[in-house]
């Protein structure tokens, strides 16, 4: 047991905060040139494992040789993980919400990058307004005295999907949750989601960060996607931010195979 524990903090002793913050910054100046796998190879493993939409893909043929205009970002970082979660949001050009997680091996390089690329055509997309509405959110760090362990932050993002398939879960919601659904707002508490049995959110990719009281999850998301909508359905994430244990604001990225996904 001791020769276990010794192991686990050990592994988990090898990024900081600031060591994530440090490459998060330059994973996003690299989404902003768009040079590439030559962006990032300073801060990846050689054979990085990268993703859009869930799918594993050649990074050079990927969002990261775009050249995005970045208009808004925000991020949030789980040192016990070694992992970042970054959404950001561009409007000129060709419109993006991106959000993306970042993996880091034992010696702070990364090994994985997942991003969920949403752009017009995907589930409420609206580029101006999820810049509006971010902008008016307040995610200033949770003071210290405060803070929610990570599993109560954990657990509130879990009762929010496990809700979805189960009415009878009551996720804590606060009285003015409020959720930016692709560019839309939905404010005033009203953050229940339910859908049509059978309904099973599997896939679950945390990023925790007590600091900022967040969690972010990428998932399957069954149902919303009308083309399939059984398993694994279609690739979402939500960013929660939970205040003394209290889901406050909900940012979902969810990409559709059609149109809308199809509704
Ligand atoms: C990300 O946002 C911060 C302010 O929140 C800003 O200082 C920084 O320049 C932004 N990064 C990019 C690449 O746009
Ligand atoms: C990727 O490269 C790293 C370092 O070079 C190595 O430790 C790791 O096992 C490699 N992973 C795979 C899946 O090949
Ligand atoms: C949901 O799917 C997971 C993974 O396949 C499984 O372990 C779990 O039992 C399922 N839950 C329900 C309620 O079907």
């Amino acid at each position: 047991m001791l020769l276990l524990f010794l192991l686990a903090s050990h592994a988990s002793a090898a990024c900081t905060r600031a060591s994530l913050q440090e490459a998060t910054a330059s994973y996003l100046a690299a989404l902003s040139t768009g040079k590439g796998p030559t962006g990032i190879s300073a801060l990846a493993e050689g054979n990085v494992t990268y993703q859009e939409n869930d799918a594993v893909m050649d990074i050079s043929k990927g969002v990261l040789s775009v050249g995005i205009k970045i208009d808004f970002n925000r991020s949030i970082y789980d040192t016990t993980e070694c992992a970042s979660y970054t959404e950001i949001v561009a409007t000129t050009g060709h419109p993006y919400v991106i959000g993306t997680r970042l993996a880091f091996n034992a010696d702070n390089k990364i090994n994985k990058i997942e991003s969920n690329v949403c752009d017009t055509g995907d589930w409420l997309f609206n580029a101006k307004g999820s810049v509006d509405y971010n902008k008016r959110e307040n995610w200033d760090p949770i003071p210290e005295a405060k803070r929610d362990s990570r599993a109560v932050i954990k657990a509130a993002g879990d009762a929010y999907i496990d809700a979805w398939g189960d009415a009878s879960i009551r996720p804590p919601f606060a009285k003015d949750c409020a959720r930016l659904e692709g560019g839309a707002y939905i404010s005033g508490g009203n953050c229940k989601l339910n859908f049509p049995p059978p309904f099973n959110v599997t896939n679950r990719r945390y990023t925790i960060d007590e600091e900022l009281g967040a969690v972010d999850i990428f998932h399957n998301f069954p149902f919303l996607d009308a083309s399939i909508p059984r398993d694994p359905g279609t690739q979402t994430n939500n960013l929660i931010r939970v205040e003394g244990g209290q889901i406050k604001y909900i940012h979902e990225n969810t990409v559709c195979a059609a149109k809308n996904c199809g509704r």
